[in-house]
């Protein structure tokens, strides 16, 4: 018999990562900044890390940006938070010629009518791109995106009898796999009502490290981490 050598053990690059974009406020405090400093850098770091996830052939990411809870926060923060998001919109071009897909999940009919229009512009602009299928989380909270497909559910009529697993999935704003790793930053370990639903069988990584500290070398350690996880879905 006969057996190749294996040179270099085969690494699997998740199909969807999934991550929640925290921390800014704290590395701007370090710093003596304003928490809007932070969700500027913050915003840098996401624009990287989606450079790099297109590089290395993920399929899709998913990040956490302003949570259904986040209204809560001082009006002067949330103003400056859905100024970045301009911005950040404003810049969609440059994604298109990086050859990454633009999408959201989230209620977007509360936000300010010329971030819809550029949300719109963004999703048509890169509608045709192949690589990276890059969707931010605004507005986002995954029990409101549940209420908000049981209600679909509900109007469209169907009976008790219909309502599957798949049928809520197909509901949900992620029409798209679930996510297979979900990073924190921050030292946080909870999941603050991201993707409620889809997280039922993914891996989670966590690091202390501050979003806008964030970049290639976490998602590297994240990945061989999910690399060493025995993934069994109920299963032996
Ligand atoms: C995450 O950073 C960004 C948003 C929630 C919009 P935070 O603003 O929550 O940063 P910390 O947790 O206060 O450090
Ligand atoms: C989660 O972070 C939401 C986003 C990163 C957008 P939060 O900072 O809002 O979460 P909690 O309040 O610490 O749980
Ligand atoms: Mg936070």
């Amino acid at each position: 018999m006969f057996f190749k050598k294996k040179t270099e053990v085969q690494r699997v690059i998740p199909t969807h990562i999934a991550v929640i974009m925290d921390g800014n406020g704290r590395w701007a405090k370090k710093r003596g900044l304003p928490r809007n400093a932070g969700h500027a850098a913050g915003s840098k770091t996401f624009k990287e890390v989606a450079r790099y996830c297109n590089k290395i052939g993920v399929k899709y990411l998913t990040a956490y940006a302003f949570s259904t809870e986040n209204w809560k926060r001082p009006k002067e923060e949330v103003d400056g938070i859905m100024n970045i998001l301009r911005d950040y919109l404003k810049d969609s071009k440059n994604y298109v010629k990086e050859n990454i897909k633009l999408g959201f999940i989230g209620d977007r009919s509360v936000l300010d009518e010329d971030i819809q229009e550029l949300m719109r512009i963004a999703e048509e602009d890169s509608k045709n791109a192949t690589g990276l299928k890059c969707y931010l989380a605004i507005n986002y909270g995954g029990r409101d995106e549940i209420v908000h497909a049981v209600k679909n559910i509900v109007n469209s009529g169907v009976s008790a009898d219909n309502v599957t697993d798949e049928l809520i999935s197909a509901n949900l704003y992620t029409d798209y796999p679930d996510p297979d790793l979900i990073i924190r930053p921050s030292g946080e370990l909870r999941l603050s009502n991201y993707l409620v639903w889809q997280s039922a069988y993914s891996e989670f990584w966590f690091t202390d490290a501050l979003w806008p500290d964030f970049n290639g070398k976490h998602i590297e350690q994240a990945i061989d981490a999910y690399n060493k996880r025995e993934r069994r879905f109920g299963g032996v």
